[in-house]
């Protein structure tokens, strides 16, 4: 005690914080030096010497072995390399969440792939890098898709899925059709370029539907041999190794299309026929504009209606899919639909916040086939790699989000094979119990990640859903198997057929 007392008689008090500092430099020294060791990269299969995971890339339903090697690595991030390409997938929420979202800043780049680039998407408001022109896309569509101007779609969405139900009635074996015509007219028509889709071979939705084809051709991960190993792209065309040709004759067709749709606006402004539209609209605004306005005003327009097309199509399909296989699920919501706004009459939005079994029915179509499984792939764009977890994120890595694998994850969404709506209502621990169970979470945050359409979507999503289950029983299917999925970029159901016939008041109502 003597002995410990003399050692600090006579340290002041300046000299004690200094030995403090001291110490706590030492230490924070220790654990930089610590930091600065090479951390491992997330776990993944280990490929061949040099080409790495080139082959494993899987082109088709990559959602499914995705999930399959994080169960077979317990873990939720994994890392496939390509010809020294990192590739970093997050197959859980939680790291969508801290890396998608927390550190969006550095994770919010598009990675560059020869295909996007040779075949001329990397300028669209999808696939272009992080940056200006990115923040023009966003601030542009903001000015049509934000909620408070999707809400003064709605009388017009209203209207325009009265023209879904007649044509239902008409030709309810068309039923594909129809959906695709209701979305073309509500997009092109009230918001992108004010065009009335005429017939089946209308040529702005022939033009929208080829460019949307070559998109998702395009930009789905891994299914050119040319962007696992760009070398390729220096193989003469001749020798057939891969569709280089394909990709010049896309950028042409994509050239020309952007070209076009944005001229008949033009025209149509010139001789004052236009009808207002975004595209008007953008055209209006600047007398004077600059080729990179020019170009960011046809992107921006095509993409309105292009980007929303085949993705809305495909919820609303799959919703049709899902009635005929779960009747139970159908005929509670037209109960529901029947006792809050009437046998046979027409839904509207102001019934919204009074049906939420057709809420929940609208939520899980979203959660059990996802239409973008993989969302739309990051990039992490940084000077250095980034940490997480532990593990090393090499800097420029392309970074999956595999929605598809958070909308299954049983821990989130108990049964997730399932088509339970009820998971979206509170679930009750018993009846004797007054508390309740948190319900599942709102599966839009996984299936629209930041896409600036997910407001209007979720409108047209509602008075279709209400309407069509309003009006019609639909099912059971009438084709032999129930159908798969398309297994790209934007997934929905592979051909089937099913019954859709009207509920007792149906024909009446729209004679
Ligand atoms: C069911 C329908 C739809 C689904 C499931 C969907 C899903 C998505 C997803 C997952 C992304 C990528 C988001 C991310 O990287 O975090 C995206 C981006 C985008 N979506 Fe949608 N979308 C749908 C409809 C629409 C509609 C109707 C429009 C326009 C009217 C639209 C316009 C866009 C645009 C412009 C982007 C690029 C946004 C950016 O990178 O800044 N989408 N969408």
């Amino acid at each position: 005690m003597m002995l410990t007392s003399s050692l600090y008689e006579g340290v002041s008090p300046t000299q004690s914080f200094i030995v403090a500092a001291g110490v706590a430099l030492l230490i924070i020294g220790i654990f930089n030096g610590f930091r600065n060791l090479p951390l491992p990269l997330p776990p993944g299969p280990k490929g061949y010497p040099i080409i790495k995971n080139a082959f494993d890339i899987p082109s088709k339903h990559a959602w499914l072995k995705y999930h399959e090697w994080s169960k077979q690595f317990g873990s939720d991030v994994l890392h496939l390399s390509a010809m020294g390409q990192s590739i970093v997938v997050l197959n859980s929420a939680r790291s969508i969440h801290d890396l998608l979202e927390s550190r969006s800043a550095i994770y919010s780049d598009r990675p560059w792939t020869a295909m996007i680039n040779e075949a001329g998407y990397r300028d669209g408001p999808l696939t272009v890098s992080s940056g200006p022109r990115h923040r023009t896309f966003r601030r542009l569509s903001s000015e049509v898709l934000s909620p408070p101007r999707v809400q003064e779609w709605r009388t017009l969405q209203e209207e325009k899925v009265q023209i879904l139900v007649k044509e239902l009635l008409e030709k309810p074996q068309l039923f594909r059709a129809h959906i695709q015509r209701f979305i073309s007219s509500l997009l092109l028509e009230i918001i992108s370029h004010g065009h009335t889709v005429e017939g089946d071979d209308d040529p702005f939705v022939r033009n929208a539907k080829e460019l949307s084809n070559d998109f998702i051709e395009f930009t789905t991960p891994g299914r050119h041999l040319v962007d696992i190993l760009p070398i390729l792209w220096f193989v003469p065309s001749w020798v057939g190794l891969f569709s280089k040709k394909k990709a010049i004759a896309a950028r042409k067709k994509l050239r020309e299309g952007l070209h076009w749709s944005y001229r008949q606006v033009e025209e149509q402004v010139a001789d004052g026929t236009a009808r207002p539209s975004f595209a008007a609209s953008l055209i209006e605004r600047n007398s004077s504009p600059s080729q990179e306005d020019i170009s960011i005003y046809q992107w921006i327009s095509l993409a309105t209606y292009a980007a929303g097309v085949d993705t809305s199509s495909s919820a609303l399909t799959s919703f049709i899919l899902s009635m005929a296989l779960n009747p139970d699920k159908q005929r509670k919501a037209q109960a529901e639909l029947d006792r809050v706004i009437g046998s046979g009459s027409h839904p509207t939005f102001q019934h919204r916040s009074n049906l939420p079994y057709v809420e929940s029915i609208i939520k899980e179509v979203y959660r059990l086939n996802p239409v973008c499984p993989l969302a739309l792939p990051h990039a992490l764009k940084s000077r250095r790699d980034d940490e997480y977890r532990g593990w090393r994120i090499p800097k420029g890595s392309t970074v999956i989000a595999n929605s598809w694998a958070v909308l299954h994850d049983a821990e989130l969404y108990p049964s997730p094979f399932d088509f339970r709506p009820e998971r979206f209502l509170e679930r009750s621990l018993g009846e004797s119990s007054s508390s309740k169970e948190p319900m599942d979470p709102d599966p839009r945050k996984f299936t629209f990640g930041s896409c600036p359409g997910q407001f209007l979507v979720d409108d047209t999503m509602f008075i279709a859903v209400a309407t069509v289950l309003a009006f019609f029983n639909i099912g059971p299917l009438t084709s032999d198997n129930e159908p798969g999925y398309t297994p790209y970029l934007i997934s929905q159901p592979e051909a089937f057929a099913c019954s859709i016939t009207p509920r007792t008041t149906a024909d009446q109502k729209f004679a």
